[in-house]
């Protein structure tokens, strides 16, 4: 089954813009997943096709109108039927693995990609949205969220990645750490040398060494995310050689 993006948003030439190319373009050729931008202009019911308004109780800006976004809403989700409805804002959730995970194990997903200051609060309510953030910083609109968030999913579908390397090595993956450092050949490069344990073809070795950098990376550069692997591990059940459980 083809894995389907719907995208509600004021600038369908944006999609997939980027993800034509590269693994997600060859992906998309291959029909392992499928992205469908519909305008939402087109739900607008008076002449000069309004999608917008001034905010009630004023302030800056334009608010997105619940009656064309509910229209454009009902017509994504009947193309795209059980797939969650994801409002892209800085308001939402923070996007992570996990969430990335879950929805590309999914059917697919319809994305709301709002301009202006927002969105009228009702319409995110009624159609029960998930609201999902990229980060903490504020975009010009929810596009380039939309386009992040469906490469982190098209790169997990089936099939995608091929032989790049499972997603349990890499950073935030199954055990949520950062990955350890990369190097590649020449062996010395501007009196830089590759860790000498890397060059001794002693695979338990370097798994050790791989695992201590990747620990120490996250402890020193996310904090946050080492505190949270600490509290998983602490709730695995113990291996008998004294070593937390493999994921
Ligand atoms: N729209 C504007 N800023 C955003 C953000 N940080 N994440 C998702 N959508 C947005």
């Amino acid at each position: 089954m083809t894995w389907q993006a719907t995208i509600l948003t004021l600038f369908p030439e944006m999609f997939p813009g980027p993800l034509g190319l590269s693994l997600a373009g060859k992906a998309l050729r291959e029909q392992r997943w499928a992205v469908d931008a519909m305008d939402i202009r087109g739900f607008a019911t008076d002449r000069y096709r309004t999608v917008d308004d001034t905010p009630f109780g004023g302030g800056a800006g334009m608010v997105m109108r619940p009656d064309v976004l509910d229209a454009a809403c009902a017509a994504a989700q009947a193309r795209n039927p059980g797939a969650p409805l994801v409002y892209l804002t800085p308001r939402g959730r923070l996007l992570d693995q996990a969430l990335v995970r879950e929805l590309s194990t999914g059917p697919g997903v319809v994305l709301l990609c709002g301009r202006y200051e927002g969105v009228d609060q009702r319409v995110i309510e009624a159609r029960g949205m998930l609201e999902v953030s990229a980060g903490d910083f504020v975009l010009s609109g929810g596009e380039p969220a939309a386009l992040l968030l469906l490469d982190a999913c098209v790169r997990l579908l089936p099939g995608v990645m091929g032989g790049v390397a499972s997603g349990a090595e890499e950073s935030h993956g199954a055990e949520g750490l950062l990955e350890y450092p990369h190097y590649t050949r020449p062996a010395e490069w501007q009196a830089r040398r590759v860790p000498d344990v890397l060059l001794s073809g002693h695979h338990a070795e370097v798994a050790r060494w791989r695992r201590a950098e990747a620990e120490a990376a996250t402890r020193m550069r996310r904090p946050d995310l080492w505190d949270k692997h600490l509290r998983n591990e602490l709730a695995r059940p113990a291996r008998l050689d004294g070593h937390p459980a493999a994921a």
